[in-house]
């Protein structure tokens, strides 16, 4: 008889750790109906020592539906572009992966019109120190607000742009291309969106990619972007992951937002593959 599938708590708010399953053997319907359910609970979900091959890990995220494809092409995996890589590895003198980036609070490609429903995060290779993952849980942090705040929260909508946050926060990248930017129009959504699985409404905003809020001067909207985000990402509110190679982290970009610790670049390797899935319009 296989292991029952158990979920650990990692904090009270946010995360829960999944024993009992191995990614690298088939998974069938009625565990991947568990997993959904454990995701919408505790909005990110460790899985620990999964050796997956790069087909494994798509294999097994496709069953939470469509893949998306990220628009910085020269990062994807070569033979598998439903793997994005976060690297700051230098190969034949070009980073292989992302490099430098998400130091700021973030919800996936909220960005896109139909945003991400959730990221799959695997672990390569990792420093010794540093370069830890935090997720702080937006339920917590709508639930937490003042009365008055929430109402007038639910009444804005945010203004998620790429280009913005690329031009603001990516310079040290090369930048986008004309056809980077063809694809990258800005959306906007509810900055209380509801999640489609419980019911719980969560801040939707982010410091690095909400460029303003719709219908409010622009530097304006920026600063109460920023108080709702400093906020909703108290530490109370937050889990840190220490990564160690073969930890499979899935997080509810609906649920949580989530930002790169740095580490020493020049001294150490990090090397992550995700996978996004294609998620709905956030109301
Ligand atoms: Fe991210």
């Amino acid at each position: 008889m296989s292991n029952p599938i158990t979920f650990t708590p990692l904090t009270p708010t946010v995360g829960a750790e999944c024993c009992g399953i191995d990614i690298s053997k088939p998974v069938g319907d009625e565990i991947i109906t568990v997993i959904s359910a454990a995701l919408a609970e505790y909005g990110v979900l460790l899985f620990r020592n999964q050796g997956i091959t790069p087909l494994e890990h798509i294999g097994f995220s496709r069953k939470f539906g469509e893949l998306d494809i990220h628009v910085l092409d020269q990062f994807l995996l070569f033979g598998h572009p439903e793997i994005y890589i976060i690297s700051n590895v230098v190969e034949n003198g070009k980073y292989i992966g992302a490099h430098g980036g998400a130091k700021y609070f973030h919800s996936d490609l909220s960005y896109n019109p139909e945003p991400s429903l959730g990221s799959l995060f695997l672990c390569r290779e990792c420093p010794p120190e540093g370069g830890q993952t935090e997720f702080a849980s937006m339920f917590a942090a709508y639930d937490s607000l003042p009365k008055e705040k929430k109402k007038w929260l639910s009444q804005q909508r945010g203004v998620h742009d790429y280009v913005y946050h690329y031009e603001t926060f990516l310079t040290h990248r090369k930048p986008l291309t004309k056809e980077q930017k063809a694809k990258l129009s800005p959306s906007t959504h509810p900055a209380v969106r509801t999640h489609p699985v419980s019911g719980r409404k969560g801040i939707y905003l982010s410091e690095a990619l909400t460029s303003h809020l719709e219908g409010m001067c622009v530097e304006q909207g920026r600063i109460l972007i920023k108080e709702i985000c400093d906020f909703a990402t108290q530490p109370k509110f937050v889990y840190r992951h220490e990564w160690s190679v073969g930890d499979l982290v899935f997080w509810d970009n609906r649920a949580v937002m989530h930002r790169a610790l740095p580490f020493n670049e020049d001294r150490y390797r990090r090397i992550m593959h995700r996978t996004t899935v294609h998620g709905e319009k956030p109301f």
